[in-house]
């Protein structure tokens, strides 16, 4: 057996000794390290006659290569092993169902404004916004009601503070969402199909008011919308919000300074051992305000009134909110008890849609 035998056979033994990364590295560094023992031989060739040098040499080559081989697969099969002893320890079951944790809920108005969007959306309505602090102009004098109408007593406007001395009327809390007609016919002109949901304030406060509550206006405008449309949009709206097979509508003439006819619509219902049932009974119930969009109205915004008409609407959400969902008092809408909350809230991550249902 020659020198090289016995180192071959030494450092293979070794090799397969070695019983973690840290003691592998270490025969390596023995071996073919700077100073390892093979590194050590192959300084020695310098010292042999050319003959020998080749022989001996070539036999070198081969064993570093062998040892170098062997050591990659060792420490291959090393890793190998401890990735399987550490998942063995941390092994982890996705299949188990998942640890529920509390969230929010949402809240039943923004639950319907959800609803409601996902509804009028489907009709070609897109949403529209305005300020809810408003001017005055907006709130009222382009929706036809002039500084001594009477209606601007029946809002119960909140009045923002002008500076001493500054003479001009003061900025209003909106009292009303129909302001956003006038502002979005006034950026897009018309046709148009708007909805506008979001917060109204007026000065009341008992079961059914709040000092601040919402609303959703509707306006469309084309050359030639009529009540007969107004009638289908709302019908299916209804019928979709209220997920019952049918509605009926009631038109009952009424007044609006901002539109004329004016109608206030009312919905079939019936009151059965305290159980609110929408879509049938001998109860009606109203829920909004509509007409035809006054002349004036359309001529305030900037639309010219013998080209084109359209219908607007106006409906409180947290009302259709109570009849829907069942209720009873408006004032817990916005006292934030947490209880309340979890008992009337809707699960953070499921949206309304029509295909899904609305209210799962
Ligand atoms: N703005 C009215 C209110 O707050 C509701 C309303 C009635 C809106 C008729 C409309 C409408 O757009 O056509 O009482």
């Amino acid at each position: 057996m020659t020198a090289l035998d016995t180192l071959r056979g030494k450092y293979i033994e070794a090799i397969a000794a070695a019983a973690d990364e840290a003691a592998l590295e270490d025969v390596r560094l023995a071996a073919l390290g700077k100073k390892g023992e093979i590194s050590l031989k192959m300084r020695e060739l310098g010292q042999m006659s050319p003959e020998e040098r080749q022989t001996v040499g070539a036999a070198l080559n081969r064993l570093r290569d062998e040892l170098d081989a062997s050591l990659r697969a060792r420490k291959a099969g090393l890793a190998d092993a401890a990735l399987d002893a550490r998942l063995k320890t941390e092994w982890l079951d996705v299949t188990l169902p998942g640890r529920p944790r509390r969230m929010g809920t949402i809240h039943p108005v923004s639950q319907v404004m959800a609803e409601l969007t996902a509804i009028f959306a489907d009709m070609g309505f897109a949403v529209a916004e305005g300020p809810q602090v408003e001017s005055d102009w907006f709130n009222f004098d382009a929706l036809n009601i002039p500084p001594e109408h009477p209606a601007r007593q029946e809002h119960d406007t909140f009045f923002m503070a002008r500076a001493p001395g500054d003479a001009r009327p003061p900025h209003v809390l909106r009292t009303h969402t129909s302001p956003v007609q006038i502002r979005a016919m006034q950026a897009q002109g018309a046709p148009i199909r708007v909805i506008a949901p979001g917060r109204v304030y007026r000065m009341d406060m008992d079961q059914t008011h709040t000092p601040m509550f919402h609303q959703v206006e509707g306006l469309a405008i084309d050359r030639d919308i009529s009540m007969a449309n107004l009638k289908w949009v709302l019908e299916e709206f209804c019928r979709a919000f209220f997920e019952v097979p049918s509605v009926e509508l009631r038109f009952r003439a009424s007044h609006f300074p901002f539109t004329e006819p004016s109608a206030e619509v009312d919905i079939r219902c019936s009151w059965e051992g305290g159980q609110l049932k929408i879509g049938e009974g001998d109860g009606w119930l109203e829920i909004l305000g509509s007409g035809m969009v006054h002349p004036k109205v359309l001529a305030a915004a900037g639309v010219n009134p013998d080209e084109w008409q359209g219908f607007a609407f106006g409906m409180g959400i947290d009302r259709i909110a109570m009849l829907k969902y069942g209720i009873p008092d408006l004032r817990a809408f916005f006292e934030s008890d947490l209880r309340w909350l979890r008992h009337y809230g809707f699960a953070a991550l499921d949206m309304p849609d029509l295909a899904g249902g609305l209210s799962r």
